[in-house]
């Protein structure tokens, strides 16, 4: 009963109606907050509607929220895209890429960037986000696990990055991410060959942390999840600053860095009030 007291579930942490709405469910429970792709039966599908509800439940995230989890429902992560966005029609309510094309090259570009909205906050040096990936993840679904920090994938994974494939580009902030992880040369194999990615290749390249059977999936999150927990909060999102930076500096920028988030902790943790 005190846990059921303590969930909050709803789109913009208050109320569920307009996130099931829009396929995804979203609970927070403490320090994890859990967001769920859920229209099974269409493979976790993604509609401009999806992106919102990712930005928006981002931008009304609780400031206690630690760890955020990102699943899908069913038998796949997500496969990608509805692909109703490329038909005349559309998805209903939502339009298609020729309604948005004919908004200009800015309204289009305006729209990509809404909707990577969705995305870019799962990075946020406040929270570790994890994605739970078991079956396909293709196109914006492969984006979506990239978007997370960590990825905990089930034996029968499959990425794909389609969009070349399709015309496209991937343009749901995934390029960066997967660069990072697996280097520029399998990043253009995987993309420009729009091949599929399984488990242990993934493993083996850095694209999974972690690889299980998909009954142990949600289990194995958990885990991860209570681990995350267990440090420091302050000190954690201070070295998750310092990690996400490190790239960019050089090692005596990067030391110097280092020596400016620890004065601030030490001050935090030993300094005199007053
Ligand atoms: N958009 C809309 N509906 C979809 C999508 C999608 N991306 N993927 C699956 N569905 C629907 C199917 O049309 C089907 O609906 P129906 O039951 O009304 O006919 C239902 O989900 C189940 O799909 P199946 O194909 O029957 O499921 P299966 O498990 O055999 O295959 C798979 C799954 C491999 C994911 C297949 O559905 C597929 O290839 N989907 C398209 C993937 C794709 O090209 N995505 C776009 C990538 S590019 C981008 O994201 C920008």
């Amino acid at each position: 009963m005190a846990e059921a007291q303590a969930r909050q579930r709803g789109g913009n942490a208050d109320d569920g109606s307009a996130s099931a709405q829009n396929g995804v469910r979203y609970e927070v429970d403490g320090e994890i907050a859990t967001i769920t792709l859920d229209r099974p039966e269409k493979r976790n599908a993604q509609t401009f509607a999806t992106w919102s509800e990712l930005a928006r439940i981002g931008e009304n995230l609780p400031e206690q929220v630690r760890v955020v989890v990102v699943k899908g429902e069913g038998p796949s992560f997500s496969a990608g895209i509805d692909l109703r966005t490329f038909t005349s029609e559309g998805v209903p309510g939502q339009g298609s890429f020729s309604s948005v094309a004919a908004d200009g090259d800015t309204g289009f570009e305006q729209r990509i960037r809404q909707a990577q909205a969705g995305f870019l906050w799962l990075r946020r040096p406040e929270i570790v986000s994890i994605a739970a990936v078991q079956g396909h993840a293709i196109g914006a679904g492969f984006q979506l696990a990239l978007a997370c920090d960590l990825r905990i994938v089930a034996e029968d994974v499959s990425f794909c990055m389609k969009e070349p494939a399709l015309g496209l580009v991937p343009d749901l902030t995934g390029t960066k991410p997967l660069v990072e992880l697996v280097g520029l040369a399998k990043a253009i194999d995987i993309c420009l060959t729009a091949r599929t990615v399984h488990a242990e290749e993934a493993m083996r390249i850095g694209l999974a942390e972690r690889v299980v059977a998909g009954g142990d999936l949600d289990q194995a999150v958990k885990d991860k999840a209570a681990q995350l927990l267990s440090t420091n909060r302050d000190a954690a999102v201070a070295t998750k600053r310092l990690l996400q930076g490190a790239q960019a500096r050089t090692l005596e920028e990067q030391s110097v860095a280092e020596g400016i988030e620890q004065a601030a902790r030490i001050k935090a943790l030993f300094g005199r009030s007053g």
